[in-house]
């Protein structure tokens, strides 16, 4: 996952002969936001082969000395219900061993590792976004290398921090915790707005379709994030609004969502609320001339599809925005059961998206 929006401003710097662009992103998910910066800094090849050296000699006198030394483990509810005792008194020893890394840059290099060890070496069920755990029977012959998961993350991660390095051009990155729905404008602001926008809301509130925060709480946890546990509640549609959805391209099937359950049509309700605030402050950020891509999926509820692309369209019309064009892909990498249950009724499947529409705009009226 990488922080959204990515908002991209490009600035004369020095008389207009070197052109530096700034670059921006925002999630409300801390986890995200962690990743997103320690893919975006640049770490010098040889101080971080300094300390994965050491970390590499320190994992190996572990082993062969046969005994993870205890460590602390962070409070965390339930542990117990998603990891083995030997697990915990590891991942324990190698949140201590990261805590100790002066070097923030380093330090969030293996946040990252450890984040996706958590995953991993947890009774968590393989692709899926929700938490579930796997089946008992499972469960009893789970037993994680968690050192050669880690070394494996963190050797993968050194390579392609050095590909993206060469790659890098001369940008300035940051990242933010701006609720792009409560108008919370992320900074830095350039005079003159942002230029582009590449990003892909979430397709529906997280309670009913993909549960970021669900996912990342456990590494969230490990890590000592606070409120690991509100991130999807934070998010598009998370909470209740009052306020009433405008008419709109979602209109007609909300209003037939409604005709069969009524608490449904509301959830979904909340987040085109949200969706459409969101946009209305992003566009406020953006430059006279700024194209917007928004990556989204048209999901269907209780049978009735959702057109979130007609919708960006819209709320992107009423800020100066024309449609340029939209384009659709076959989503890549997927983590989401290939069939689901619209209608919750077990035994009632029908196949979940397979495809995503990116809807590219162009402002035309300031
Ligand atoms: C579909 S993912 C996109 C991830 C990434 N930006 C990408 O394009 O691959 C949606 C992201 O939106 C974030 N999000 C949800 N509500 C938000 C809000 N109100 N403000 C900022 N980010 C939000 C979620 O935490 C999640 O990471």
């Amino acid at each position: 996952m990488a922080a959204r929006p990515v908002l991209r401003h490009r600035h004369l710097v020095g008389g207009g002969i070197a052109v530096r662009h700034a670059q921006l992103g925002c999630d409300i998910n801390p986890l995200v936001r962690l990743i997103t910066t320690a893919k975006l800094t640049p770490i010098p090849p040889r101080l971080l082969a300094a300390h994965l050296d050491k970390l590499n000699d320190c994992l190996f006198q572990v082993e062969f000395s046969c005994k993870v030394p205890d460590k602390p483990v962070p409070e965390i509810p339930n542990l117990a219900y998603w990891f083995s005792e030997e697990v915990i008194r590891t991942l324990a020893f190698l949140r201590a061993w990261i805590d100790e890394v002066e070097e923030e840059t380093v330090r969030n290099f293996l946040w990252v590792a450890f984040s996706e060890t958590v995953r991993e070496c947890s009774y968590t069920r393989n692709g899926e976004f929700k938490l579930h755990r796997m089946p008992a029977e499972k469960l009893a012959h789970f037993q994680p290398d968690v050192f050669g998961i880690f070394r494996k993350k963190l050797s993968r991660n050194q390579h392609g921090l050095a590909i993206f390095m060469e790659k890098r051009q001369n940008v300035e990155a940051s990242v933010s915790s701006a609720n792009t729905v409560h108008g919370e404008f992320p900074m830095p602001r350039p005079l003159g707005g942002y230029d582009i926008v590449v990003t892909s809301p979430p397709y529906g509130d997280s309670h009913t379709t993909v549960a970021y925060g669900q996912f990342s709480r456990l590494a969230s946890e490990w890590i000592g994030f606070p409120n690991a546990r509100k991130v999807d509640r934070l998010a598009m549609g998370g909470h209740r609004t009052e306020s009433k959805l405008a008419d709109s391209p979602v209109t007609e099937a909300i209003e037939e969502i409604r005709s069969v359950d009524e608490k449904r049509a509301n959830q979904v309700a909340a987040f085109y609320t949200d969706l459409g605030s969101s946009i209305h402050f992003v566009a406020k950020m953006l430059s006279s001339r700024a194209t917007v891509c928004y990556v989204v999926g048209n999901r269907s509820v209780k049978g009735v599809m959702l057109p979130t692309d007609a919708f960006v369209i819209s709320e992107f019309g009423q800020h100066g925005f024309s449609h340029r064009k939209t384009i659709v892909r076959n989503i890549p990498n997927k983590r989401m059961p290939t069939k689901n249950s619209p209608s919750n009724v077990a035994g009632k499947t029908a196949a979940t998206m397979h495809e995503e529409n990116i809807v590219v705009c162009q402002r035309t009226t300031p």
